[in-house]
């Protein structure tokens, strides 16, 4: 079984806006249900669960039953304080629910990314089957600098085999939840992402290439990017 967990438990507050980023729209549809769409596609997806702020459960589930209807495959509940904590309830929802085998895949998302594809779903999906866990990314194109003021430059790193990362990332569901059940208090306040904890407990993590235009919405100025990728039909596929 393959599931989804759409993580929408930010206020977005970098956006400044008066709701959290994932209400606001473009092309129209609010950027949360744009994702929404891009899991209830894909028939290999069993089950989607959302997660949004404690606030906003009721509000989110009226907007996506409006927008696809009555569907026994989309579940919206509570994020959690963290990033993390809201992947957490996520698999324990998942797994009390359907009971996770050890072929389960989870697939991990950022609500505010809305122009993932299909390759880069099913790519996710294929290498998770795989390899345990996978992440999306592409090659960075600036050149990235350390800081640790940032005032002054600490260190330039060689840009070759420096990459971005990007969501859907991907794992095998059992193997998820056990690495995050190991996790010390300290390791939990640094690790923001699935990812990262596999790589710090030493398990391989496959590289799926995303797209340029798979953006995350951080600040106004991803809103009229996001509105110009709705119009190029960039993310059709
Ligand atoms: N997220 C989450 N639960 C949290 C915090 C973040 O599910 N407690 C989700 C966000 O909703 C978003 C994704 O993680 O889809 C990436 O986080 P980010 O872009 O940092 O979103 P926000 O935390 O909302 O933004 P900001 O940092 O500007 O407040």
């Amino acid at each position: 079984m393959v599931f989804a967990a759409v993580l929408a438990g930010g206020v977005g507050s970098r956006m400044g806006a008066n709701t959290p980023k994932q209400y606001l729209r473009i092309g129209g549809r609010t950027i949360l249900s744009i994702s929404v769409s891009k899991f209830l596609r894909e028939p290999e997806i069993t089950h989607v669960v959302v997660l949004t702020p404690g606030d906003w459960v009721d509000y989110t589930r009226d907007l996506l039953a409006e927008e696809f209807g009555k569907t026994d495959r989309l579940t919206v509940l509570e994020g959690g304080e963290t990033r993390n904590d809201t992947l957490e309830n996520a698999i324990g929802y998942l797994d009390r629910t359907f009971s996770f085998d050890e072929n389960t895949i989870l697939v991990t998302h950022d609500a505010v990314r809305p122009f993932l594809t299909r390759r880069i779903l099913r790519e996710n999906i294929e290498a998770a089957s795989r390899y345990g866990a996978c992440g999306t990314a592409i090659p960075a194109t600036d050149t990235i600098l350390k800081t640790g003021d940032g005032k002054f430059i600490k260190d330039i790193p060689d840009r070759t085999g420096l990459w971005q990362m990007q969501t859907p990332q991907s794992f095998n569901a059992r193997k998820l939840e056990s690495l995050m059940a190991s996790l010390s208090a300290e390791e939990r306040e640094v690790l923001t992402d699935g990812c990262r904890i596999f790589t710090m407990k030493g398990e391989p993590v496959y590289l799926v290439r995303g797209e340029q235009f798979n953006i995350k919405i951080t600040y106004p100025f991803d809103l009229k990017v996001g509105e110009a990728i709705v119009a190029a039909h960039l993310d059709r596929e």
